[in-house]
């Protein structure tokens, strides 16, 4: 063969491989930036497909997973508000009963060791059974769903589509609610931009002292890029008498692990009032005075705590200007994880 072919030939290969790579990529629905960490999901277990994640998000929307099929998921996970309970401090489930935890961000799940704010559950194939079986939230039980599921014609063709059996299953219910909430990966905020210089966004002066103040103070906690280190820590906040909640306490009995919490990511933080476990902040502002002049000291507080944290005022301003580059308006208004209106 002449050279000249040789050529023709490999560039076909990799026009061929490039144009399959793209398919492959848009037809991806668990999607990130290739300079962040490998995923902790075991997605062999689980494989998201289009039709496993369209099929959770269905579930996710549908309030049938309730006793009383009056909550859904998202009742206390709203997209808008980064899949949180906007305003409410405890969570509110079946027949207005109140949790005892603020509702989490589902944000980049797909990193978490664990969940929950103690770290209670360790996988989250197995993370739904709490809400669904809770008597505050939805107060059923997994066969009681699955039973209410099968007799749905268009769940038991879904079912079959995406996991190829008949009868609908406990199990697949459940990997098909991890399909979705998976895949809700935020990673397009006008910081993530300014990272990867991306659409020639730049920072103003006050982003950047912001972002300096926030590397020294915040992000041995708070890591970049996914704004969390998850582990446990206790940040200093007061143990509330009538919740008596002591973190991860109550998961291990390991007295050295009272007061701790799951350090949260901060990503979409403006949208997720109100904060902390207990939702007992209502602005960011006094989250800041919280680690400026609220920390109370135990035996658990965090050793990054243990040197006061300093800000001025203005300085606080700066932070609180940075906390808002972390908002990703692609994620909160991406049709793609909204209510199944029409279902594609
Ligand atoms: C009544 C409100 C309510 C309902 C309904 C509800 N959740 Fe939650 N969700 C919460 C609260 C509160 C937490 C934090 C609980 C804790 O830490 O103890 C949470 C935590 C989570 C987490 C853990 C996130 C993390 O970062 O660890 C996931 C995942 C989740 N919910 C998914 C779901 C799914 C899926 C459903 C539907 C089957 C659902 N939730 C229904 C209130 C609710
Ligand atoms: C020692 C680790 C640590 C450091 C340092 C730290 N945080 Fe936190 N942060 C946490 C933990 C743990 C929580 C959750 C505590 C809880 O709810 O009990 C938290 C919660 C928050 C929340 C509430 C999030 C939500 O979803 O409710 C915000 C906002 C926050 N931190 C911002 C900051 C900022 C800004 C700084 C720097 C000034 C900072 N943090 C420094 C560990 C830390």
């Amino acid at each position: 063969m002449s050279k000249k072919w040789i050529y023709i030939l490999l560039t076909g290969l990799l026009l061929f491989t490039t144009a399959f790579t793209v398919i492959k990529i848009k037809e991806n629905y668990f999607d990130y930036p290739d300079y962040w960490p490998v995923p902790v999901y075991d997605f062999k277990k689980n494989p998201v497909t289009k039709d496993g994640f369209q099929l959770g998000r269905k579930l996710f929307y549908d309030p049938i997973l309730s006793r009383d099929s009056s909550i859904s998921c998202a009742s206390c996970h709203l997209q808008a508000t980064g899949f949180t309970h906007v305003d409410h401090d405890l969570s509110h489930g079946i027949e207005g009963r109140i949790g005892t935890r603020n509702s989490l961000a589902l944000i980049n799940l797909a990193w978490n060791e664990s969940f929950m704010w103690d770290g209670g559950v360790n996988h989250i194939d197995m993370q739904a059974l709490q809400p669904i079986t809770n008597p505050d939230e939805m107060d059923s039980s997994l066969l009681e769903v699955v039973d209410k599921l099968n007799d749905i014609p268009e769940y038991r063709t879904l079912f079959y589509q995406v996991f190829n059996d008949s009868i609908i299953t406990g199990q697949h219910t459940l990997k098909a609610l991890s399909q979705f909430t998976i895949s809700l990966n935020s990673y397009n905020s006008k910081y993530d931009k300014y990272i990867r210089k991306e659409d020639h966004v730049t920072f103003s002066q006050q982003e950047l002292s912001g972002l300096e103040l926030f590397k020294i103070n915040c992000s041995s906690c708070h890591k970049e890029p996914l704004f969390t280190s998850t582990e446990f820590k206790n940040n200093g906040l007061s143990i509330d008498p009538t919740l008596n909640d002591y973190g991860r306490y109550r998961v291990t009995r390991d007295p050295l692990d009272s007061l701790k919490f799951r350090v949260p990511t901060l990503r979409n933080i403006q949208f997720t009032a109100p904060y902390m476990h207990d939702g007992r902040f209502e602005s960011l502002r006094e989250v800041l005075d919280h680690y400026t002049t609220g920390m109370e000291y135990s035996k658990t507080l965090a050793p990054e705590l243990n040197n006061k944290i300093e800000l001025t005022s203005n300085q606080k301003t700066d932070l609180l200007v940075f906390l808002k580059t972390l908002s990703d308006f692609e994620f909160l208004y991406n049709k793609k994880y909204s209510f199944p209106r029409t279902f594609n």
